[in-house]
């Protein structure tokens, strides 16, 4: 979709004429892009709100100057004023949840090892109103329409509508966890999430909707159920062979901590982070085609893996054993338990070094867990590899991996402060000179986890 395709998708979602945008749309786009930039926004929210401003005339006046100080409407003002330009009423529950950094222990989780998350300061927020009618209506600031369904409506959708998927199965998981959910509801959902950034929008948005549909049961699970029943959603809805990372991040995160999982239990704890600690994230907006079959490959293959060494996971089996075992079903196999041992082991390694404070030796470690990733689990890109090494060269960054599943998405950093946006945008430009498209340069700080939010 083209921006003036998206802008005028827009300005008929907040229900203004497309006369005034198609007039503005050039100046918009270009204002939107710069605002972004400047407010740490996605241009998406940026457009919106330049849109709510100037064509609705929110503030009663239009020249686009004069709006670029005033302050973005909050992600609460947001949902609330889309729930009702779109149901033509108040919601009666709102939850937000964070999105999430995978910072060390690549595809240890579903291997039954350690990993370590930090929430982050964006997400997803989710209004919820119920209806007598037993009509399900779904509706996002990133989708035209409304998606209707009945409580009896349990298939899979696919297409422009799949989205719905998230909260969809997660209406069906809380059962499978002795809790009720909702029957009829109206449903809206906003984010200021990049997607398909390794930032995990997806669970972020099964968070935000296990808590609103709870809410509205009035049901108050152990904050442990609701993220088993987000990653049960994504496991045997969305159909993701993932581990419990991205949920029990988003569930369990913390303003200036880590959130550590021991995935054997699981059992959450969290770490605080170092003063002094930056983090940027560098969006390659690469995607293999079939990142979904190549993670559920390694998840086969970490199995097999497991299964030659006759441990149940491989958390199980030693370093030395790994090591020294030569016959492996295939040379891959042999790889990937030796990536997922050594990985545990550098997310053990990191909590010791975290205690001390020692962020250059964290560094060294998040690279070291890359070149693993890279050369052993093979779930790299040579845009991801770009990436990590022209900024390990720079003095100010500690160390870079990247983040998530792989297969592409993005770079993560952990940078000193004095890494500055100037030095970011010269890393992006090395990369568009090598790629030919820049990268998006997020600068993130951790954030609280998920929760229910006043309406
Ligand atoms: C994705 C999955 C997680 C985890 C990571 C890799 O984010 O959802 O469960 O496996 O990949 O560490």
């Amino acid at each position: 979709m083209t921006e003036l395709e998206q802008l005028t998708q827009l300005c008929t979602r907040l229900g203004a004429a497309p006369g005034p945008a198609g007039v503005m749309a050039a100046q918009l786009q270009k204002r939107a892009a710069q605002f972004a930039t400047e407010r740490g926004v996605t241009r998406e929210a940026a457009m919106q709100y330049l849109l709510e401003v100037v064509v609705k005339g929110r503030h009663g006046e239009s020249p686009l100057e004069s709006i670029s100080n005033r302050p973005l409407p909050s992600m609460r003002e947001r949902l609330l004023s889309c729930f009702n330009a779109t149901y033509g009423r108040s919601p009666v529950v709102m939850a937000r949840a964070p999105g999430r950094i995978e910072f060390i222990g690549n595809h240890t989780d579903y291997n039954g090892g350690t990993v370590l998350g930090a929430a982050i300061d964006r997400g997803v927020w989710v209004a919820l109103a119920p209806r007598d009618d037993g009509a399900r209506h779904f509706a996002s600031e990133h989708r035209q329409g409304v998606v209707a369904l009945t409580t009896t409506d349990r298939a899979k959708l696919e297409g422009e509508a799949s989205w719905v998927n998230y909260p969809l199965g997660v209406l069906l998981a809380l059962p499978e966890f002795g809790l009720q959910v909702p029957a009829g509801f109206d449903f809206y959902a906003v984010s200021d999430l990049p997607t398909g950034a390794g930032l995990s929008s997806s669970a972020a948005i099964e968070m935000a909707s296990a808590l609103a549909f709870l809410e509205l049961t009035g049901e108050h699970p152990p904050r442990e159920t609701v993220v088993k029943a987000g990653r049960h959603a994504e496991n045997h809805f969305v159909g993701v062979p993932c581990g419990i990372l991205d949920q029990g991040v988003s569930g369990f995160g913390e303003k200036d901590h880590l959130v550590f999982i021991d995935c054997r239990g699981p059992h959450f704890a969290t770490v605080p982070l170092p003063a002094g600690a930056h983090f940027w994230i560098f969006n390659t907006h690469t995607k293999h085609a079939l990142v979904d079959g190549l993670y559920a490959a390694r998840h086969r293959e970490c199995m097999a893996a497991a299964q030659a060494l006759g441990v149940k996971e491989l958390v199980d089996a030693s370093a030395a054993v790994v090591a020294q075992t030569r016959v492996w079903p295939s040379p891959e196999i042999g790889r990937r338990a030796r990536h997922i041992v050594e990985e545990i082991a550098r997310v053990d390694a990191m909590v010791k070094v975290l205690e001390r404070g020692d962020l250059a030796e964290a560094g060294r470690l998040l690279t070291a867990s890359h070149r693993s990733s890279q050369l052993l689990f093979e779930n790299s890109t040579p845009e991801l590899d770009f990436l990590v090494d022209t900024l390990t060269r720079i003095p100010q960054v500690h160390g870079a991996r990247l983040t998530g599943g792989g297969f592409g998405g993005a770079v993560m950093a952990l940078t000193t402060p004095q890494f500055t946006a100037e030095e970011a945008a010269r890393v992006a430009e090395a990369y568009r000179i090598k790629f030919g498209t820049a990268p998006d340069v997020l600068r993130t700080q951790t954030g609280a986890g998920a929760e229910v939010v006043r309406v």
